[in-house]
């Protein structure tokens, strides 16, 4: 039930400090050791790459997944749109594994692949949030999510669970690889979700760089590198699909590549600023497209921001920055549709699990 909200977006997008709470208590053992299927674990550490399969949201986690798990782990990783990954299959490696991102456990292009690679006898793993789903009953291995129902179409909370159970498989694995074990997983996700909280706390300012950015505009650009890349990718998915907004997420470095010239006076554009070692980059091509007329706002981590940006998050492990950074991005597609009177919810043309090719 939603409650007091005023639709299950918004009550959905509160609740991620604590479901990422719930999936440290799933995945902690007594002693504080990642509770994972030895089986799992031990297909995992045969692989010599992994391939991560999944659609919209949960590809978008499927891509932070791939920099956790190479960063942390150091195994090889491919994250494939399923769909095309069905018909336009690249060529394997000599082990390799398949992890199928879902929140529904039920989309038909994520589950052609898994037909098809259970053919071949590759071990697979389904990271849904639907115990008993279709994807988790075909799957070698199964790990939930544990978010809790998602009602409303636009996907918010299974996201950052999603990104927090591949943080970690990651950990897992690199301790199983025996990597130097110096971070401890659960206590890098608990300052995440804190640092998510804080973020949730400030609506009211969400709420005004909409009004400020967004009013009266018909394209919006979200800009990043490394990870804060792929969250842009997330952070336009939103924006679209709940406000109708035309928006795009870009790499940093290639707006100047064709992009740019989209950019003119008032364009607006969200940058995100939490990777240290692009820093100097990202500061560069924000300033490429202020000369042009972008109306920019930026969010950036706290250590590496400027007078000017506009909004700072916390700090947290550099991999973990997804979880905080996509909830401004949430906050802004919900006030954009919102003041756009959209049926936030239920978006057009749109359903919950989409079981048709
Ligand atoms: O249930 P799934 O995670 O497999 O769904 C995949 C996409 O259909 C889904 O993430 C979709 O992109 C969301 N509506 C995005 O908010």
């Amino acid at each position: 039930e939603k409650g007091l909200y005023p639709h299950y977006m918004l009550k959905e997008i509160d609740e991620q400090p604590l479901v990422i709470r719930k999936v440290i208590s799933k995945y902690q053992d007594s002693e504080g050791s990642i509770r994972i299927d030895a089986g799992l674990r031990n297909r995992l550490n045969e692989a010599d790459r992994i391939y991560i399969m999944a659609c919209g949201t949960s590809y978008h986690a499927g891509l932070v997944g791939k920099q956790l798990l190479e960063k942390i782990a150091g195994i090889p990783v491919e994250t494939h749109i399923a769909s095309e990954f069905l018909y336009n299959r690249p060529i394997l490696s000599s082990k390799p594994f398949f992890i199928f991102i879902s929140q529904s456990g039920e989309t038909a292009d994520s589950r052609g692949v898994l037909v098809t690679i259970k053919q071949l006898q590759y071990p697979t793993l389904t990271i849904t949030n639907v115990p008993g789903s279709t994807l988790s009953r075909e799957a070698d291995y199964t790990l939930l999510t544990y978010a809790g129902p998602e009602i409303a179409v636009a996907s918010t909370k299974a996201y950052t669970a999603q990104i927090a159970v591949l943080a970690i498989l990651a950990f897992d694995v690199m301790r199983e690889r025996e990597r130097a074990p110096h971070v401890n997983p659960f206590h890098e996700l608990s300052i995440a979700a804190n640092a998510m909280e804080i973020m949730i706390n400030k609506k009211e300012m969400m709420e005004e760089i909409v009004w400020q950015y967004l009013n009266a505009s018909r394209n919006c650009f979200f800009i990043g590198r490394g990870v804060d890349y792929y969250v842009s990718l997330e952070g336009a998915l939103k924006l679209k699909e709940i406000s109708y907004i035309q928006a795009e997420g870009f790499a940093g470095g290639e707006l100047k590549h064709g992009t740019i010239a989209l950019i003119e006076e008032g364009t607006p554009a969200i940058a995100i600023l939490t990777q240290a070692h692009v820093r100097a980059n990202m500061r560069s091509n924000v300033q490429e497209i202020k000369a042009r007329g972008a109306h920019v706002c930026t969010i950036s981590m706290e250590g590496l921001e400027e007078s000017e940006d506009h909004m700072v998050l916390p700090v947290v492990h550099e991999l973990l920055t997804p979880l905080v950074s996509v909830i401004p991005l949430q906050l802004i597609a919900y006030y954009a549709a919102k003041y756009r009177g959209c049926d936030i919810d239920k978006p057009r043309n749109l359903a919950k699990s989409v079981t048709v090719e």
